[in-house]
Formats: structure tokens, sequence, C-alpha cells
């Protein structure tokens, strides 16, 4: 996403235009290449605080640093041409308050390029998406399963389930009224996203909610399959890459110790040329 590219992003204001209409594919990347395939085909690419567990091998979301936000999104942001870029502000960095929130919001928009943020968090959080968008700073909402609340509630766990449904109405309905593009629900009822969809004015974007969602966010490696164990009921799996580079890693483990590799042709002669 260099100032000098050429071909135009898609914007907040394309996307929450796109309300009812051809459901918005989202997925996740944190490094230049997977920027790459996905700008192709994507209209949202989240810097997700994912990344934590994706790439650093931490437990939960919590351990994600502004810095690893900014150094992430200035990877992806490099790999993307077409799609709109909105990067994750990582637990702590905006639950202060608007001030703390702004603050940081604009450093990950100022140092990674991208056009939006998107912040954890349902009622309790709608004075700051106001804060925020009436400054300039696109936000994109997430309510639902919150990871970052994790601790608070107890796991992750489907939310808004029979009476709970009404506190994840209210938050859907509180952080879209403060102004924010669109809103992520996460783990939610089928029934209830499509209620919620039907009554926001604004794209929700479901992850395990519903297809009826204005459009749908899964974790890049997750819809690879890059993981052996992992296997939520959310996600659909379109390859088996983790079973492939076990298979490709050991074929080479195997040639290196019985000396099949490097071949001739992967080995240099005197002449040049050779
Ligand atoms: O961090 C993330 O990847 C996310 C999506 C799964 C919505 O927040």
């Amino acid at each position: 996403m260099s100032a000098t590219s050429d071909q135009r992003h898609l914007t907040p204001p394309d996307i929450r235009a796109r309300k009812g209409g051809t459901p918005l594919v989202t997925l996740t990347a944190y490094t230049t290449p997977m920027a790459r395939l996905v700008d192709a085909h994507c209209d949202i690419v989240l810097v997700g605080d994912s990344v934590g567990m994706v790439l650093h091998g931490l437990p939960s979301t919590l351990g994600v640093t502004m810095e690893m936000m900014i150094l992430h999104g200035q990877a992806v942001a490099r790999g993307l041409s077409r799609a709109l870029m909105v990067v994750d502000m990582p637990f702590a960095s905006y639950e202060e308050g608007a001030a703390q929130a702004f603050r940081n919001a604009a450093r990950l928009i100022a140092e990674t390029g991208a056009a939006a943020v998107k912040l954890e968090g349902g009622a309790h959080m709608a004075e700051t998406v106001a804060f925020l968008t009436a400054r300039g700073i696109p936000v994109m909402g997430h309510v639902g399963l919150t990871p970052q609340a994790v601790n608070q509630l107890g796991g992750y766990r489907v939310q808004g389930r029979g009476a709970d449904a009404e506190r994840i109405r209210h938050d859907a309905v509180a952080v879209a009224e403060a102004g924010a593009f669109a809103v992520v629900l996460e783990k939610v009822p089928d029934a209830l996203a499509r209620e919620i969809t039907q009554g926001l004015d604004v794209p929700t974007i479901g992850i395990g909610a519903s297809a009826d969602c204005d459009g749908q966010v899964l974790v890049v490696d997750d819809m690879l399959g890059m993981f052996t164990e992992f296997r939520p009921k959310f996600v659909r799996r379109y390859a088996e890459l983790g079973g492939e580079a076990d298979r490709a890693i050991a074929a080479y483990a195997e040639d290196v110790r019985a000396r099949r590799f490097p071949a001739p042709e992967h080995v240099f002669g005197e002449e040049p040329g050779k």
C-alpha cells in the first residue's frame, strides 16, 4: 500500500456502501507474500491480533503488542494494491479511554499505511469509536466473542444464546451508531447474527455467525489447513497445507540423510554456467 501505487484501494465508505450487496470477502494476513495472495480475492485484509497465536505461538491474543501489529502491518501493506487494509488494535492499547485509543490508532495508521483499525467491544467502547471516527480514523467494530476478553468470558464460547442475545444486539447497535463502518460478529448464533445484520445499516462481517451476514472473515492459516490439531466448527478447510508441508519436510530430511540431496543439478562446477 505505497503512496506511489496508482491502483486504488477500497475505502471504508466503499465497504459501508456494500451493505446488503455481494458478500464482502475478508481474510487475515500477517506477511507480504500472504498479502499478495489474498489481495487478488479479498475486499478487506485484516492484520488480526490472531498473529500472536498463529505466527508467534502465544496462548492467546493478550500478549500481542503495538510493535508486533506495526511490524506485521507494514509487511502486509507492501503486498496489497486493492483490498482495504484494517489493523487490529492490540489488547491494552485502547481500553483506558478515547485519548489513549486515538494515540495508538493514529500510530497504527501512520506507521503501517492501513486505512482503518478494528477494536473489540460493544456498548462500553461506543464512546471511543465515536471519538476516533470524529477525528478521521475509520473503525471496524467487533462484538460477540471478543477474544481479548477471554478471561472475563471464561473461554472461547458462543455469545448471545437465550437471554444473552439482547446484550449482543445492544453491543452491535451501539458500535454501529457510534460510527463504525462495519461490525465483526464472532461466534454468535445464526438467527441472532441474521437479525443483527437486518437491523444495522452498516455491513456485518461474520466469523462463526451466519451466511446471512454481509461478509465473512476467516484466519487465513485456518482455512488453508496449516494446523493439523486446530479444527474449529466455524472453519471450512479449503486446503491441507499443514499436512502437505509436513510431507515435504519429511521427504527433504530423508533425502539429506540418504545423500540424495543435493543432486548434480543443484551443485556448481568449476566452470561458469555449470
Ligand atoms: O484477530 C483476528 O484474526 C480477528 C478475526 C478472526 C476477526 O479478529
